[in-house]
């Protein structure tokens, strides 16, 4: 146990020295701590809630992997459509490998436990899933998604903390991630707060490995968990790294109408089907071949549209129906049993016989903490490299933009991009760090970023409390940085975001305590979430063309020639109208990994 020597408020700091610090345990995270830890090399895994519990459990309907066990499927036919899902932002050489390493990530989960559902012969069940199709786009839906009922992230969480358990990884629970400790330009660990006793805990590493989740809570409804905070985003950007990608923020089209709670894809993908007040199966004239099942920003658009023409339903007009009531009720509790309990429990409805009201919700964010393949964390350098690695930092996951997904990504290519990159990143772990050799020395003022965060934050006595601010935010995002986006809406959201970021100066935080410390730490997760938010609005505002899930009014179509490239975004903190956000570019990757399959050229995107 040491004592902070620095001129930071006296707070007692526990150490601990690892070879690999992984925050967060979710998929990705477990699977980095289970692959660090096999590797031999001595990994914690620090997280914020309990391993099974992580937002993953809430990726219900499967992993999309082409194992061909229920329809003709190959790897470059997931690879096409996934270019084409990512409206051609995604890079293709990590596309490439995220397909083709999927079949064998998908076994190795059977063979870790995960209880898949089972087709007649024994194989894993494949469903369908929207914008997977046969035969390079050009044939009917593939059947690439494959299940444990709908209930497959969950199933998965369980396998990977007990192989992670395994192999002997440490787990520290309930531990909230601070801040990173940076040296020269290189992470050389964290600084977490054990939110049982108040403790501080200083991991030193080799590496530290981001698993931090998205931001979907910088939005009012959002499918996903309240836990959803940016953590990793936060303490990236105030590390003085960029964040990639930001504007592209995907909506699920079946968010229980106002509970947000996902109804999978899976629904859809069983046979279900959406209608308007009219009851028109109106997606036939939005996606004629792929209608239902087409990818989830043209399913969001659609959805909007028929709302904003006067055909949403419910008094106000303001959502759609999901009908499954035409399904076989045997089919519903074998394959959708979790969503058939949802509708019951939130929207009142029984699945069998009454549609579900549905609307596009937040549900995933396609930016995040730029990476190649390996999991490394870039940055651009100080040469203009735009691809220079940031020593001793990676990040997998929703936290990640690697970039497989590019401007939208295809439903079940989240749990597959989760388990492929954790696993390369520990395959990178291992070529890097030797066991047991010298880790570098601490700065002097390794803790001071997160005490003086930690310590301002508690005794914060202002006026507006957390909550208050939250809401500011939230309503802010889900207004000005929607499906359909102005730049008129967009100045004047980037306006109000900005004043509320003032009032983070005016904060309230009535207990001053350190132990279960609910309002300290949501207001660490407030200053994460403010941050990404910020820099969300700005890229979107920055980019004057419609791509994937950005869908720009006063620019409707894509511009290849200008806009084929990733957003980087800095948050330098607040000055003036906006405040100040820097904005770079990288390019993005028109070329493959290996001579097996060539450049997917763009082209248009219809369904
Ligand atoms: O619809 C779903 O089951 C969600 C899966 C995903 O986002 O990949």
């Amino acid at each position: 146990m040491a004592t902070e020597s620095s001129t930071q408020p006296a707070y007692k700091i526990i150490d601990h020295i690892y070879d690999t610090v992984v925050v967060g345990a979710g998929g990705s995270g477990l699977r980095a701590t289970m692959g660090s830890a096999e590797a031999g090399l001595k990994t914690a895994c620090i997280t914020k809630v309990f391993p099974t519990r992580s937002h993953t459990v809430a990726a219900q309907g499967g992993i999309a992997a082409s194992l061909q066990n229920n329809t003709p499927d190959h790897w470059t036919w997931h690879m096409y459509d996934t270019v084409k899902g990512s409206d051609w932002l995604g890079d293709q050489d990590a596309i490439e490998y995220m397909v083709r390493e999927a079949p064998a990530a998908v076994y190795e989960l059977e063979h870790a436990g995960v209880p898949f559902s089972r087709n007649e012969d024994g194989t894993i069940y494949q469903r369908p899933f929207g914008g997977h199709m046969q035969n390079m786009g050009e044939g009917p839906p593939v059947q690439r998604t494959c299940a444990a009922a709908d209930r497959t992230g969950h199933a998965m969480l369980h396998a990977l903390y007990q192989q992670s358990l395994k192999y002997a990884a440490d787990f520290f629970i309930e531990y909230f991630a601070i801040d990173l400790i940076m040296k020269d330009g290189k992470c050389v660990g964290v600084i977490a707060l054990c939110m049982d006793d108040g403790t501080i805990h200083r991991f030193r590493s080799k590496a530290v490995v981001l698993a931090t989740g998205g931001y979907g809570r910088s939005y009012f409804t959002a499918t996903s968990a309240h836990t959803c905070t940016g953590d990793g985003g936060g303490m990236v950007l105030r590390a003085g790294l960029p964040l990639q990608d930001m504007e592209f923020v995907q909506f699920h089209p079946t968010g229980i109408y106002g509970a947000g709670v996902l109804i999978t894809e899976g629904a859809r993908g069983e046979g279900g089907y959406l209608t308007n007040s009219e009851g028109e199966r109106f997606m036939e004239r939005y996606a004629p071949s792929a209608k239902d099942l087409a990818s989830r920003d043209v399913v969001s658009r659609s959805m909007a549209l028929e709302m904003r023409e006067g055909r949403g339903v419910g008094p106000d007009k303001d959502h759609i129906y999901l009908h499954l009531d035409h399904i076989d009720p045997k089919v519903l509790a074998e394959r959708l049993p979790g969503i058939t309990e949802s509708g019951k429990i939130f929207a009142g409805v029984d699945l069998t016989r009454q549609p579900l009201p549905v609307c596009p919700t937040v549900h995933y964010n396609m930016g995040g903490i730029p990476t190649n393949y390996h999991g490394e964390v870039m940055t651009i350098g100080a040469d203009g490299d735009p691809e220079t690695v940031v020593p001793g930092l990676f990040a997998v996951g929703e936290a990640a933009c690697v970039s497989v997904h590019g401007a939208n990504r295809l439903g079940s290519n989240s749990l597959i991009d989760l388990v492929v990159f954790g696993r390369a990143t520990g395959h990178r772990l291992k070529e890097l760090i030797q066991p047991g050799t010298a880790q570098d020395e601490l700065p002097k003022d390794s803790a001071d970023l997160a005490l003086s965060r930690l310590d301002h934050f508690r005794n914060a006595n202002g006026g507006s409390p957390t909550a208050e601010v939250r809401l500011e935010m939230q309503r802010t995002m889900q207004a000005h940085a929607a499906v359909f986006r102005t730049d008129e809406l967009m100045a004047e959201g980037k306006a109000k975001l900005a004043k509320t970021y003032e009032r983070m100066q005016d904060l309230h935080v009535s207990d001053k305590g350190l132990i279960w410390n609910s309002d300290l730490v949501e207001t660490m997760e407030l200053d994460n979430l403010i941050s990404q938010a910020s820099v969300t609005l700005h890229s979107a505002h920055n980019r004057k063309e419609s791509r994937g899930a950005h869908a720009h009014e006063d620019f409707p179509d894509r511009n290849d020639a200008e806009w084929m490239k990733h957003t980087a975004t800095w948050f330098e903190g607040w000055g003036g109208n906006g405040g100040d956000v820097k904005i770079d570019y990288r390019p993005v990757h028109e070329f493959t990994l290996t001579d097996d399959v060539s450049y997917i050229e763009p082209k248009a995107r219809v369904y």
